[in-house]
């Protein structure tokens, strides 16, 4: 049996808005999978060999369940326009490039490292519609030790001649695609209609379908943006709501992710609850291309399922530790905007959902849960000057809102360390 025993100042979320610190504690695995965190090394791992961290932090390590990999080159840029003119004039382009398998394999090389350099080590993201480039995307998350969920996009209308599939093209491909990951241990298939509008009612009921026969889970946007909003409504009359689009079509169920729900109001977000649906909150994202301040706290009080994502490149900060920062500073201006009665995200909450939150759609549970793989991050902050003796939960808020250069130590995902800057 192998044995990992990791000991620092460790900090886990095992509930909403609860952390749970150990200093000087041991983190220890057996076999990749937790045995729990003692304060005092258990007689039983006497002589195994101690990877000492000193006074660092020892994190969960934490998980972006939406982001757009073939956006990675345009992070940072063309945030002038909403939604659907930025799809067009930025994003649509910047995805048909992945037509090219070369530079899909530099791109993703690239990305899959930044990703575990930041301490994410589960994901769920969507590719583009080349399925190629969607296998490449899955190979070099594996190779990096990315886990997670990545799905070749659908899309067969309202997008640009060089990125659009015919129907028949769109259900063979993913066929295929699916064919072909089957290899994959770590990084597994996701279906991915892009949103309502790019994907017709035939393509819809197809990957419903799929969805059902082969037990796949769904991932898509809903309800981001008002034009957008409207635009489901003229193309599906039938529907009260944009979610109803997604349910007609059996891609609604406890294994489907929505990105956003901005606009989602009380109805919609019972919808998700009943199902089982976990929203993705996007806040950089939302901000950036103006599509709102989605009402998180609302979601949370009512019980809906909410994890968090980077959604680059609407998002312009992949790192998820500046994402649980984002989202934070979201739910200030929510509370601005609903006139002062709705509680903020604490650290201790923002946290939460950027870890625990989103490991639960892997089916972990929260915090470090004897059980669980081990997917921990190890950060260093003695660098940063400090007001006063910190606490190890203020010392956790100040790695969310700053760390200092080089922060991220060692990064384990699924039972492996896969990250060393020692
Ligand atoms: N809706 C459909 N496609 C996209 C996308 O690529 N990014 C965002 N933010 N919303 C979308
Ligand atoms: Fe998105």
């Amino acid at each position: 049996m192998s044995i990992t025993i990791l000991k620092g100042a460790i900090v886990s979320a095992p509930a909403l808005g609860r952390l749970e610190t150990t200093e000087g504690g041991y983190l220890v695995a057996e076999n990749g999978k937790i045995a729990g965190v003692f304060p005092v090394l258990p007689e039983r791992y006497a002589g195994a060999p101690v990877e000492d961290y000193g006074d660092a932090l020892i994190l969960q390590s934490l998980a972006d369940l939406h982001l757009h990999a073939p956006q990675y080159p345009m992070l940072g840029m063309g945030m002038d326009l909403p939604l659907l003119d930025w799809l067009n004039a930025y994003t649509f382009p910047t995805e048909a490039r992945f037509a090219d398998p070369c530079y899909a394999r530099t791109v993703y090389r690239q990305l899959a490292r930044e990703l575990i350099e930041n301490g994410t080590t589960r994901v769920c993201m969507f590719s583009s519609l080349h399925r190629e480039a969607t296998l490449i995307l899955m190979e070099e998350l594996e190779k990096a030790g990315v886990t997670g969920y990545v799905g070749k996009v659908n899309m067969d209308r309202n997008a640009i001649p060089a990125l659009q599939e015919e129907t028949e093209e769109s259900m063979r491909e993913t066929l295929r695609w699916l064919e072909e990951c089957q290899n994959f241990r770590l990084v597994k298939p996701i279906l991915t209609p892009r949103f309502t509008p790019s994907c017709t009612n035939d393509l819809m009921a197809f990957l419903g379908k799929l969805a059902a026969e082969r037990n796949l889970p769904i991932q898509s946007h809903l309800s981001e943006n008002t034009g957008e909003i409207a635009w489901v409504k003229d193309l599906h009359p039938d529907c009260g709501q944009y979610w109803e689009t997604y349910q007609k079509y059996g891609l609604w169920n406890n294994r489907t992710l929505m990105a956003h729900c901005v606009w989602s109001d009380q109805r919609e977000r019972t919808a998700m609850r009943t199902a089982g649906v976990t929203v993705v909150h996007c806040a950089d994202s939302n901000q950036n291309i103006c599509s709102g301040t989605a009402p998180v706290r609302a979601m949370l009080n009512e019980g809906v399922n909410v994890a968090l994502g980077s959604d680059i490149a609407g998002g312009d900060h992949l790192n998820m530790f500046d994402v649980v920062a984002a989202s934070i500073r979201a739910s200030k201006a929510r509370r601005i905007l609903d006139g002062w009665e709705t509680d903020f995200l604490t650290v201790a909450e923002g946290w939460f959902l950027g870890t625990s939150a989103g490991a639960a759609f892997f089916e972990a549970s929260p915090g470090f849960a004897p059980g669980n793989m081990l997917h921990a991050v190890v950060v260093d902050d003695g660098g940063l000057p400090q007001p006063h003796s910190l606490t190890p939960a203020e010392r956790l808020e100040r790695c969310v809102y700053r760390r200092q250069k080089n922060a991220v130590q060692a990064v384990w995902s699924e039972g492996k360390r896969v990250f060393s800057n020692t």
